[in-house]
């Protein structure tokens, strides 16, 4: 169940969100070019991860169109409908996959991504990525509209820089929207929007960071350090994040299983906790699942708070990875 007093405002909204939610991109499977990254899940054994991650606290998911084309927004509906979850009690965010299109696609796809999200609100509509024919002013625009229309509650962006984001938040606000978040890869070994200007310019606009890859994909959950022979199941691209990071993270990783003894928890815990409170409230994270025990173990990963020498003391030591 959502624990109400650990909701966290998106944005300037009234979008009330658990620090931890869920991404599903890994149900994309079968889809498109994301969905060939990931092998299919059952539909019962999606039902389960998503119902896994709303029993466990979890009111946050995050989609998009590039997952599989509609598999993973439509995987999304199927297992919160199952879950008997009303739209009233979770938040969606989906995006609009901005490659070799103009902003006028915008409006032409979003009855597409309602329809594959079967009735559920899209209470945050994402840019993508920066890549697009249009301007960021022309993209601003077009979300606006959509919003006016009612199809959407809020917009955001994804993987913007500082100063695309001020363009962003610059046009919306002429239409009297707030830019409400920019999701982008930010983990214990991702850390370049602390020194690139993201984290401080959403902090200056008010911009809520959505954290993706906050486990590196696996990696900062130790399975690789406690089983390199895990590595050999992994393929593409997903394979290529993992190797050659292992031996170098290591000494993080013994920092962070130390740590989690103390809880009661998990390494992946440690490094879910670790994004939700190094910054304050500003940030809020979207794990992804292929299994059920999971999804568990990320929503549990709201039960504790790690301290401030904690917090302070895996920072130090993840700067100082090689
Ligand atoms: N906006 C963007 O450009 C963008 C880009 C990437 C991702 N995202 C979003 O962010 C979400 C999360 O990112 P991500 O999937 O790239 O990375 P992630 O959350 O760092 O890693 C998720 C993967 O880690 C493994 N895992 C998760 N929990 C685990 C546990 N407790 N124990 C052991 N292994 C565990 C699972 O993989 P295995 O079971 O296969 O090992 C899972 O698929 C995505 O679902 C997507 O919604 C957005």
């Amino acid at each position: 169940m959502v624990k109400t007093n650990q909701l966290r405002r998106l944005g300037k909204t009234d979008l009330m969100v658990s620090p931890i939610g869920l991404g599903v991109m890994e149900l994309s499977g079968g889809g498109g070019l994301i969905g060939r990254m990931f092998p299919v899940i059952a539909a019962e054994d999606k039902n389960a991860i998503i119902k896994a991650a709303l029993d466990g606290g979890i009111n946050f998911f995050d989609t998009a169109e590039m997952y599989g084309a509609g598999v993973s927004e439509r995987s999304l509906a199927d297992g919160l409908k199952a879950a008997g979850a009303a739209d009233k009690d979770v938040i969606i965010e989906t995006k609009w996959q901005p490659i070799l299109r103009t902003a006028n696609n915008i409006g032409k796809t979003i009855d597409d991504r309602l329809r594959y999200l079967g009735g559920y609100t899209i209470s945050n509509y994402m840019i993508h990525q920066p890549l697009s024919f249009s301007s960021p002013e022309a993209e601003m625009d077009a979300m606006a509209d959509l919003v006016d229309a009612g199809k959407i509650r809020s917009v955001g962006v994804s993987n913007f820089n500082p100063a695309r984001m001020r363009r962003a938040h610059a046009a919306l606000a002429k239409r009297g929207l707030p830019l409400v978040l920019n999701q982008v890869r930010y983990s214990l070994i991702h850390r370049e929007i602390e020194t690139n200007g993201i984290l401080e310019t959403a902090k200056e606009l008010g911009v809520t960071i959505v954290a993706y890859t906050p486990l590196g994909s696996g990696l900062l959950t130790g399975k690789y350090h406690q089983h390199p022979e895990l590595l050999e199941k992994k393929s593409g691209i997903r394979k290529s994040m993992l190797v050659g990071n292992v031996e170098r993270t290591r000494p993080l990783i013994n920092a962070m299983a130390e740590i989690a003894g103390r809880y009661d928890a998990t390494i992946g815990q440690v490094a879910l906790n670790w994004l939700i409170h190094f910054n304050g409230d500003m940030v809020v994270t979207i794990p992804g699942a292929t299994k059920v025990y999971q999804a568990q173990e990320s929503a549990a990963a709201m039960n504790f708070t790690l301290s401030a020498e904690e917090l302070a003391r895996l920072s130090e030591i993840s700067g100082q990875l090689k």
